[in-house]
């Protein structure tokens, strides 16, 4: 059989053959269908992007009936197991995993920019005592662009290159600037020598040792969620990173804008909102009274669901697990039993099984970043981090996809028809 659509528009009679490629069509093939020559022709209707693909893409493939999750063809429960998120990095950046020279150079060129200019102290300084963490992100990332004139130069693969270092390397400084600065404390500066995660540890918790140590299993815990929150394919910062980044902005505008689209509770704002949901249930005999009103309309239960995963998040099982080593160590998070709880109930109740709703990425991961000591501001900082590397590979694909041009979607218009001016005097 072909790979075609055969449509009868039953306006004209007409019929079509549409070509069918990767088991979709392509929209403008639809402009021929037309009732009169001067007709625009039909447009698809597509609002949130429920059933559009925006793009083709070799980084990330999410099967969302099975649960599945691959960086560049390998499973993220294998890499979260045996790679760092510096080497994931370099995965989904180059396609390929490192050779243990090129990791090592990936390493060196990484953490050999992880200083800030000077003045992004003053910035932060800039900022109410008490401002959002994702606020300061977001602003930051923007105004280091300003100090990187070069990075407007996009048609330029190494200035976009050394851009994407930069950013990788400097996000966690900026967080743990406004993770200081939030506490009245004085910034710590990078250390280059220590691992990735490590050296965020030290700019967020050192005092006044001469050197941070950071724990090992804290740090290990730090770097496989940074795996786990590396990229997720078209997700809404991924598809806002794709859309700005199509205006031939600089990267740093167009990151900025990407982490102002994670910073919302229905995407990466939900690890936050989860926490002060698991805070108002208060204990688990509350819980069954929660999920009483969540199935009546009154608000979400935040950390579940998915508009792909109709299964289990495979990063939110990798996560509840992580859990369990972070606890050894920092002594257990109590709301952990409640999550466990709600977990168990919703999993068990008919609302969220025949809408195949399941935890997702969100609802185990501030439970265990409260319990490495960050305050809920900081937990989308946290997913805002490791998905730079994301961000910004998308954004290269893009830049390189013959296919993408400035992105700019149409509307169904269904507003006035041409009216007369009214001056001011005759208006009612
Ligand atoms: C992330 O896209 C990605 O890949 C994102 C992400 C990534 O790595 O980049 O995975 C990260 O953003 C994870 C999602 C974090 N958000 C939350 O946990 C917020 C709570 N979840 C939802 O608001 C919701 O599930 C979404 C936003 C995640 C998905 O929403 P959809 O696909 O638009 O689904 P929907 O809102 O149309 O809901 C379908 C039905 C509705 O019920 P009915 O109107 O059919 O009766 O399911 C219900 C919804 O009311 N529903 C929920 C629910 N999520 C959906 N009901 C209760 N609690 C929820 N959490």
């Amino acid at each position: 059989m072909p790979d075609t659509l055969t449509v009868t528009d039953n306006r004209t009679g007409k019929t079509f053959e549409i070509p069918i490629t990767d088991e979709t069509i392509r929209a403008v093939d639809l402009r021929q269908m037309k009732t009169a020559p001067d007709d625009f022709g039909l447009m698809p209707y597509d609002p949130a992007y429920m059933n559009t693909a925006s793009c083709k893409s070799r980084i990330t493939f999410i099967d969302g009936d099975l649960g599945i999750l691959r960086y560049r063809g390998y499973p993220i429960d294998q890499l979260a197991e045996s790679a760092s998120y510096l080497e994931t990095a370099y995965l989904l950046y180059h396609g390929e995993l490192p050779t243990e020279a090129q990791s090592s150079d990936w390493i060196a060129s990484i953490m050999r920019h992880v200083m800030v200019p000077e003045g992004m102290t003053k910035l932060m300084n800039g900022f109410r005592h008490d401002a959002h963490s994702m606020g300061m992100f977001v602003s930051s990332v923007a105004a280091l662009g300003t100090y990187y004139p070069e990075a407007k130069d996009i048609a330029h693969p190494e200035v976009r290159r050394r851009q994407i270092l930069r950013l990788v390397a400097k996000v966690p400084t900026l967080a743990a600037f406004a993770f200081r600065y939030r506490r009245n404390l004085p910034f710590i500066y990078p250390d280059q020598e220590l691992s990735y995660a490590g050296n965020f540890l030290s700019m967020l918790f050192k005092k006044t040792e001469l050197r941070y140590k950071p724990n090992p299993v804290l740090e290990r815990a730090l770097d496989i969620l940074f795996i786990l929150h590396a990229d997720h394919e078209q997700n809404c910062s991924t598809s806002t990173m794709r859309l700005v980044g199509s205006s031939h902005t600089e990267p740093y505008s167009a990151l900025a804008a990407s982490a102002a689209a994670l910073y919302g509770p229905l995407h990466g704002g939900a690890n936050e909102a989860v926490l002060t949901m698991l805070r108002e249930i208060g204990s688990k005999d509350r819980i069954p009274e929660f999920i009483k009103r969540v199935k009546g309309g009154e608000g979400r239960l935040m950390g579940f669901g998915h508009r792909v995963y109709k299964n289990y998040d495979p990063r939110a099982r990798i996560i509840k697990r992580t859990a369990e080593e972070v606890f050894d160590v920092t002594g257990k998070n109590p709301l952990i039993d409640i999550a466990v709880e709600l977990e168990r109930i919703a999993l068990e109740d008919e609302y969220f099984i025949k809408r195949k709703l399941y935890p997702n990425v969100d609802f185990y991961s501030g439970i265990i970043y409260e319990a490495l000591g960050f305050t809920p501001d900081m937990f989308t900082v946290l997913f805002a981090i490791p998905r730079t590397i994301g961000w910004l590979t998308q954004w290269e694909e893009m830049l390189n996809d013959a296919d993408q041009k400035i992105g700019r979607p149409r509307q169904i218009y269904l507003g006035y028809g041409e009216r007369k001016f009214v001056p001011m005097a005759d208006r009612k």
